[in-house]
């Protein structure tokens, strides 16, 4: 798509608009539970957030319509927030059809949710749930779940870059990582330049 969607502006652009999610706790969760093959659902739902940050950014640019690039990243941060292992948990029913109702009620849990956030959260698995999105923010995220999915499933690596600046980011934030020369990093060293 050009220079202009660079993995350092896209990811730069989504770590600004979902930070509070990516570095909390309990999103962090998301890292242990496996989703497609060999990929985590952390690094899905940050793949989904990028490619639907891409169609978004691109559908502006042709069509000269705002979209809500701050629902639409977090919505598709937390789209499938389901917080279980569906390989081996089969306590909640046909995971396919359920895990956008669980998604929804653990992240209204977790953090504060809009209307369409709501949407793309409970909207992602059309048309195998048959109830359309009511959003074109919703729509878009539906799309970039599907795109993702299908890349992951072929072992195609399209966000270990983002992946590795979000992690960087979450490192710093907690400290756990030091910028500079034993140089003590004040409480905003998460939004320093990397
Ligand atoms: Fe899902
Ligand atoms: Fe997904």
């Amino acid at each position: 798509m050009g220079d202009f969607y660079t993995d350092y502006r896209i990811t730069k652009e989504l770590y600004s608009l979902g930070k509070d999610i990516i570095l909390s706790e309990e999103y962090q969760r998301l890292k242990t539970y496996t989703q497609h093959g060999t990929t985590s659902v952390f690094e899905h739902s940050v793949s989904v957030a990028k490619y639907s940050l891409i169609f978004a950014l691109s559908l502006e640019m042709r069509l000269g319509k705002k979209l809500d690039k701050k629902s639409i990243v977090r919505g598709a941060l937390l789209h499938d927030y389901f917080l279980y292992d569906w390989h081996v948990d089969h306590s909640h029913g046909l995971h396919g059809f359920t895990h956008p109702k669980t998604a929804l009620i653990n992240a209204d849990r977790d953090f504060e949710l809009n209307d369409i956030e709501r949407d793309i959260i409970k909207k992602h698995m059309f048309p195998l749930i048959p109830v359309p999105p009511v959003h074109l923010e919703s729509a878009i995220v539906c799309m970039a779940d599907k795109w993702c999915a299908t890349c992951e499933t072929f072992k195609m690596d399209i966000s270990s870059y983002t992946v590795y600046r979000l992690n960087l980011r979450y490192d710093i934030s907690h400290g756990l990582i030091k910028i500079g020369n034993n140089i003590d990093m004040p409480d905003t060293a998460g939004e320093t330049q990397i």
